[in-house]
């Protein structure tokens, strides 16, 4: 459910992006808890037409129970053509009221003791600024190796909030930088992280076996590489959290399979309330959905974002792709909406579960 939240900053952090943050009043607090590495979907009509994005929350959790309230701020990067980016980059400003959902995603990091590790590409340094920041404030015993990538240090995002968690944990907090298209004094030399690279760098940096999970964030190609490289390098797949930013490989889905039903029914139970729709040609089933129920919860509707979430109770669904959820809730039976087609001719989701 979306809430109106009013922007109490706008920060410029580079050229091409901002960090927003939002006002939470005292009755909305314990809603908008995080945990370390979750994101938040806005909405906003923007030229007479909803537009919905998710964009992670950087800034640290709050301890527990009765301590401070957290301050909720996302780090928005300018996206070519990108309906939302371009208004936060060019218009918005202290004061307005956006529509925001209370945290979600799977991709988190609970402090717990051990060592953790990050490789991220771009604003992909959002999510994982606040797990670190998180988890060395509380866990003691807890490490941290980030290795970051970036164009150019002009390019570089929250440059100088990493530079503090350097100063302040540095001997729990491992820093390493790539940039591809400048030379630095320290850090690598420049160029792409690509599997190979990564093979190599990564044993050289830290103990791999020993490191209780692994966080990758950022653009398609710089995660797959560093999953291909760890699973290499013998690091079980239970061990690696991904969350890939904009995914947009310009694939279109894929043509039903001849086993598909010609006709489908869909039975699905949104805040408590069901309904049974027929599901149209080539749509998706959170379309089928929405046709019906405005409130049914999406945000990208492009397999990234994982907001559309729901238990598939009774039939069997294909999904076009599925950059959101991890192996074990897939095998749990949760499933995308925005991805899945009935692959019987009856199909059962349970949004809220
Ligand atoms: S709406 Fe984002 S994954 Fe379905």
């Amino acid at each position: 459910m979306f809430h109106p939240l009013r922007v109490s900053e706008v920060e410029r952090l580079t050229d091409d992006s901002v960090a927003v943050t939002f006002e939470v009043p005292p009755e909305l607090t314990g809603d908008f808890r995080h945990t370390p590495g979750q994101h938040l979907a806005l909405r906003r009509v923007i030229g007479g037409e909803e537009i919905r994005r998710t964009y992670s929350i950087c800034t640290p959790a709050a301890g527990g129970e009765g301590s401070a309230a957290p301050v909720l701020r996302v780090g928005i990067r300018l996206v070519d053509g990108g309906a939302f980016s371009t208004w936060a980059l060019k218009e918005l400003a202290v004061g307005e009221l956006v529509e925001v959902m209370p945290p979600m995603g799977r991709f988190r990091l609970v402090p717990r003791p051990g060592h953790f590790a990050a490789v991220v590409g771009g604003s992909g340094i959002t999510p994982v600024l606040s797990m670190i920041a998180t988890l060395l404030a509380r866990e003691q015993e807890a490490r941290f190796c980030l290795v970051r990538s970036d164009r150019t240090v002009a390019s570089t995002m929250f440059l100088d909030e990493v530079a503090d968690l350097k100063d302040r944990y540095p001997d729990r907090f491992h820093l390493v930088t790539a940039l591809s298209r400048e030379e630095q004094s320290a850090g690598l030399p420049s160029g792409r992280l690509d599997r190979e690279r990564l093979t190599a760098l990564l044993p050289a940096l830290l103990p791999v076996p020993e490191v209780a999970g692994w966080f990758l964030c950022g653009p398609l190609g710089l995660v797959s590489a560093t999953e291909q490289a760890l699973r290499g390098l013998g690091v079980d797949r239970s061990r690696i959290h991904q969350e890939i930013f904009h995914v947009d490989d310009g694939s279109a889905p894929a043509p039903a399979p001849p086993s598909a039903p010609d006709r489908a029914v869909l039975t699905a139970t949104l805040h408590g309330r069901s309904g049974q729709w027929a599901v149209q040609e080539r749509e998706s089933l959170l379309e089928t959905v929405l046709r019906s129920r405005a409130d049914a919860p999406y945000a990208c509707k492009g397999g990234v974002c994982g907001t559309c979430r729901a238990f598939l109770v009774s039939g069997e669904v294909r999904m076009d792709r599925n950059f959101a959820l991890e192996p074990e809730e897939t095998e749990a039976g949760y499933v995308l909406a925005c991805q899945s087609h009935p692959m019987t001719p009856e199909v059962e989701l349970d949004f809220d579960r």
